[in-house]
């Protein structure tokens, strides 16, 4: 059990919510990608709760901080993402995309599993 599959989901899960978010609101195409954005959001969450339940009972507490910031940067990216569709300011939630991403990947650095 490695961190790799976790790590590819994400990394993939990002590059996708960057091309929806940046893709004209009303392209069709814009629709499909935002789908398979979603589809990753969950083989991140899945992996990652493998990843949790197998080694969260070193340090509850830090993994379960892990987890939390996990789940609000996903969260962060689909209300971009919605927002931006409705036509609604959507900055806002673009930056803590990115503060959240950038904890999230700090914790997973910090946590012994991995790097
Ligand atoms: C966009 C969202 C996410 C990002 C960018 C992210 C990023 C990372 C990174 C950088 C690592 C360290 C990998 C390594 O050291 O090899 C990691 C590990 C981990 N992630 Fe995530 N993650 C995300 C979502 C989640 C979610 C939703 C969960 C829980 C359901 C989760 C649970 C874990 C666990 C348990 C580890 C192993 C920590 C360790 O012991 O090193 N992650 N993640």
């Amino acid at each position: 059990m490695t961190t790799h599959f976790h790590i590819f989901t994400w990394v993939v899960g990002i590059i996708l919510f960057f091309v929806a978010y940046f893709m004209p609101a009303d392209a069709k195409a814009q629709k499909i990608v935002h789908m398979i954005t979603r589809l990753f959001y969950v083989l991140i969450v899945i992996s990652g709760a493998l990843l949790f339940f197998k080694f969260s009972a070193h340090d509850p507490a830090q993994y379960g901080v892990k987890f939390l910031l996990g789940l609000l940067t996903i969260g962060m990216a689909e209300m971009a993402l919605v927002r931006k569709k409705k036509g609604k300011p959507s900055t806002m939630f673009l930056i803590l995309f990115i503060v959240f991403l950038v904890l999230t990947v700090g914790m997973g650095i910090h946590l012994p599993i991995g790097w």
